[in-house]
C-alpha cells in the first residue's frame, strides 16, 4: 500500500473536493445538451469555481505558496521558492459536451523544478499522483511505463489542433505529423485531455503521447507522472524546455528516439512545403 507524503494528502484533497462539485454540474451539463443556447456560459462557471475551491483548499494548507492558475493567472506568494499550478478542468470539451474524460490537474515547483503532481480523473475515481525520486501511483498503485519496443505495437496519443489554436501553418505541421507517424503505429487516439493523456502514458496504457500548443497547467502535473513512471518526457527535438515551449513528447524510454526521428522527419517535410518546394 503507497503510504502518500502530507503534500499529497494536500494536493490529493484540494483536487477530490473541487471534483465533487464538477461531478455535479456534469450532471446539469447533461441535462443543457438539448437547450438551444447550450452549456457553454454554465461550464465556464463550473470550471471558475473549481479553481476557486482549489485555491481555497491549497493556500489554507501552504498559505505562502504562489500560484499559477489557468483562469487566475499568475499569483506569486510569500514563499518565493514554491509555486502551485493548477488546471481545474482539463478536458473542458469533453466537459461541455457531456463526455465523461475530464480532470483536474496540480503540480508543485519548487526552484523551478517541477516536484510533485496529481491528476484526478473523478468519473473513474482514478487518482494519479507522483512525487519526485517517490515513484508514481494509481490509486494505491505503483505504475510504470509500458515495455513496449515496438512502434508497430504502440498505442499514441496527440491532441488535434482547432478553431483559435495555432495558425495555418501549425495545421500543416500537424498534419504532417499525423501523416508520418499514422503508418507506422498500432494506432492514434485523441481523448482530449493533456493531464489524462500524460497520466495513461505513466500507467502504461498509451506508450506514448505527443502535442505542441500546450500551456504549463496542462502538462506539468502529468511531466511528473510520466518521469516518476520510467518514462521521457522532452520537446520534439529532444529538449527540455516543455513548459516555456509548450511541446510535448512523452514516452516509455524504448520508442523516444523513433518517435523523435519521425516527428523530425515531418517537420523537415512541412519546412520544405513552406519553402514553395515540391516535397518529392
Ligand atoms: C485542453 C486539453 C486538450 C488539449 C488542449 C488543451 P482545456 O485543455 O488538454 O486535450 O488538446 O490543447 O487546451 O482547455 O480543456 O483545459
Ligand atoms: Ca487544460
Ligand atoms: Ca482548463
Amino acid at each position: 500500500m503507497a503510504l502518500q507524503s502530507a503534500i499529497i494528502n494536500v494536493m490529493a484533497g484540494a483536487a477530490k473536493k473541487a471534483a465533487w462539485k464538477l461531478v455535479r454540474d456534469f450532471g446539469e451539463v447533461e441535462q443543457l445538451q438539448v437547450s438551444r443556447k447550450g452549456p457553454a456560459d454554465f461550464v465556464s462557471i463550473a470550471d471558475t469555481k473549481a479553481e476557486k475551491t482549489v485555491v481555497q483548499e491549497l493556500t489554507r494548507a501552504r498559505p505562502g505558496y504562489g500560484l499559477l492558475l489557468e483562469e487566475g493567472g499568475e499569483r506569486p506568494g510569500k514563499d518565493p521558492r514554491r509555486r502551485w499550478i493548477v488546471d481545474p478542468l482539463d478536458g473542458t470539451t469533453n466537459f461541455l459536451h457531456g463526455i465523461p474524460h475530464f480532470a483536474i490537474s496540480i503540480a508543485l515547483e519548487e526552484d523551478g523544478n517541477l516536484v510533485a503532481g496529481v491528476v484526478y480523473h473523478p468519473v473513474t475515481d482514478e487518482l494519479f499522483w507522483a512525487e519526485k525520486g517517490r515513484g508514481a501511483y494509481l490509486n494505491n498503485q505503483r505504475l510504470r511505463v509500458s515495455a513496449r519496443r515496438k512502434l508497430d505495437q504502440s498505442l499514441l496519443a496527440t491532441g488535434i489542433p482547432f478553431a483559435g489554436r495555432g495558425d495555418a501553418a501549425d495545421h500543416t505541421r500537424f498534419l504532417n505529423e499525423m501523416a508520418t507517424i499514422m503508418p507506422q503505429v498500432s494506432g492514434i487516439r485523441r481523448f482530449g485531455a493533456a493531464s489524462l493523456d500524460l497520466a495513461y502514458v505513466a500507467a502504461g496504457r498509451y506508450d506514448g503521447f505527443w502535442e505542441s500548443g500546450l500551456a504549463p497547467w496542462d502538462i506539468a502535473a502529468g511531466i511528473v507522472l510520466v518521469r516518476e513512471a520510467g518514462g521521457m518526457v522532452s520537446e520534439f527535438n529532444g529538449g527540455s524546455d516543455m513548459m516555456k515551449s509548450g511541446e510535448i513528447l512523452a514516452t516509455n524510454s524504448a520508442i523516444h528516439g523513433p518517435v523523435t526521428r519521425l516527428l523530425r522527419d515531418a517537420h523537415k517535410k512541412t519546412a520544405t512545403v513552406d519553402r514553395g518546394v515540391d516535397a518529392n
